[in-house]
């Protein structure tokens, strides 16, 4: 790891992984370091506190594998944690470190997809409570009206790897029936949560076929891209060697990488890296 300056992508658990992937494919020469507190996971049900301390001391692990900007695969931490670290606690670590999150990005251009310009966010808990979205896209797009449902079990079907089971359908169906009843006019559903791409096959097949579903992934990536674009500082630091490492904070490697390798898309190796 000498020498290496990576990118450092962090999630709960796999969610970020959906991330990743279309970070990936768009800046492939970059380093990587993929973390995930599957330990820990969920955070969506989890108080502010403790979503904030559980994601500065993976923010801190990753700057200490020598990641000198990381990003929030996350929408629960980037709404319960990003303002305390880029405002409170960045201030105490070495200048120069950076950490950005995935809603901002996101509320900057979802107003473009919608023609009703009624969107239905679907996310956790602490997403939905936190209000980030319907502050943030009202900043960019105040014409929009936004709707929002939490989906409190999808987080959890999905750690457990029964986001392809007949199981899954009933919450599904459950979660869409009620964003679905708020209005007639959604013709757009934003998965704010980086673990929904894995339920999206059957989020599409349940929802009417003039709605359209928008994953994060690739918004987040392009995002990234014009931020190295117009911060050379950061651009120039981070090193180029294509490399990709993973850890996880739970002991069951073999799980987490037979997990991580569907949210990927690639076979994922990984190392556990306990928590302190
Ligand atoms: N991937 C996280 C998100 O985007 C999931 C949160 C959780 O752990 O509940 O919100």
């Amino acid at each position: 790891m000498e020498n290496k300056q990576p990118i450092g992508i962090f999630d709960s658990g796999y969610g970020g992984l959906t991330v990743f992937r279309s970070i990936a494919n768009l800046l492939p020469d970059y380093d990587y370091i993929y973390l995930g507190d599957n330990a820990r996971a969920p955070y969506g049900n989890r108080s502010f506190n403790t979503i904030h301390q559980y994601t500065w001391e993976c923010v801190q692990m990753l700057f200490k594998m020598g990641c000198p900007l990381v990003i929030l695969a996350c929408n629960t931490a980037s709404a319960k944690a990003l303002r305390t670290i880029q405002q409170q606690d960045l201030q105490k670590e070495d200048r120069g470190k950076r950490v950005l999150g995935v809603i901002r990005p996101t509320a900057e251009v979802i107003g473009n997809y919608t023609k009703t310009k009624e969107i239905g966010v679907l996310g956790t808990k602490g997403t939905v409570q936190s209000g980030s979205y319907l502050i943030e896209i009202n900043n960019f797009s105040p014409d929009v009206k936004v709707h929002q449902q939490a989906c409190p079990l999808w987080v959890p079907l999905i750690e457990n790897g029964e986001y392809d089971k007949p199981g899954a359908d009933y919450f599904v169906a459950s979660y869409l029936d009620q964003i679905l009843s708020q209005s007639a006019n959604i013709d757009t559903i934003l998965l704010a949560c980086t673990h929904y791409p894995l339920l999206q096959e059957k989020i599409t097949a349940y929802l009417p076929a003039h709605i359209q579903v928008v994953a994060q992934g690739d918004i987040v990536a392009k995002s990234l891209q014009d931020y190295l674009y117009r911060h050379p500082e950061m651009e120039k630091k981070l090193t180029k060697n294509a490399m990709q490492q993973f850890f996880t904070t739970s002991d069951d490697t073999p799980d987490f990488n037979h997990h991580a390798s569907l949210f990927f898309s690639a076979q994922v190796e990984s190392e556990f890296i306990p928590l302190r």
